[in-house]
């Protein structure tokens, strides 16, 4: 019985995980070479800053367009970030729009 509860919450904990790194893709994945502190650091923003007020948006929902003319302005606003933390989660989603492998 104890391993089948087991199993099921791993299951879960497996469920979970690939949800995270649906919505917010992990820098390593994204297969670049470059800025990969400022990308860490615009990740985290992204999962602990932006998620203050509603859970974390899949960022491959929205096209770049609409994220740089109308979400990131707005919500770097919304969560008050400094100039450093706007740039490094704005490359971040930048990143992830151009490098992910997630289809929309
Ligand atoms: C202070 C609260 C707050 C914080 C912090 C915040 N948001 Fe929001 N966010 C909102 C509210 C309220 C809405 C819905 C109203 C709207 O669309 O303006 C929203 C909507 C959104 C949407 C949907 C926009 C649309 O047009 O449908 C996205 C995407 C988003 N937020 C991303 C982010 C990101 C990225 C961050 C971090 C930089 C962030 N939010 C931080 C309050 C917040």
């Amino acid at each position: 019985m104890d391993k089948i509860l087991a199993a099921i919450y791993s299951c879960f904990l497996f469920i979970g995980c690939m949800d995270v790194t649906k919505v917010a893709p992990k820098v390593d994945t994204l297969g670049l070479q470059q800025n990969i502190e400022l990308l860490e650091h615009g990740r985290d923003i992204y999962i602990n800053q932006c998620t203050k007020c509603h859970n974390a948006v899949r960022i491959t929902r929205y096209p770049m367009k609409e994220w740089e003319d109308k979400i990131l302005p707005e919500m770097i606003l919304e969560s008050g970030l400094a100039p450093a933390e706007s740039q490094a989660v704005t490359a971040y989603v930048r990143a992830v729009l151009e490098n992910s492998l997630i289809e929309n």
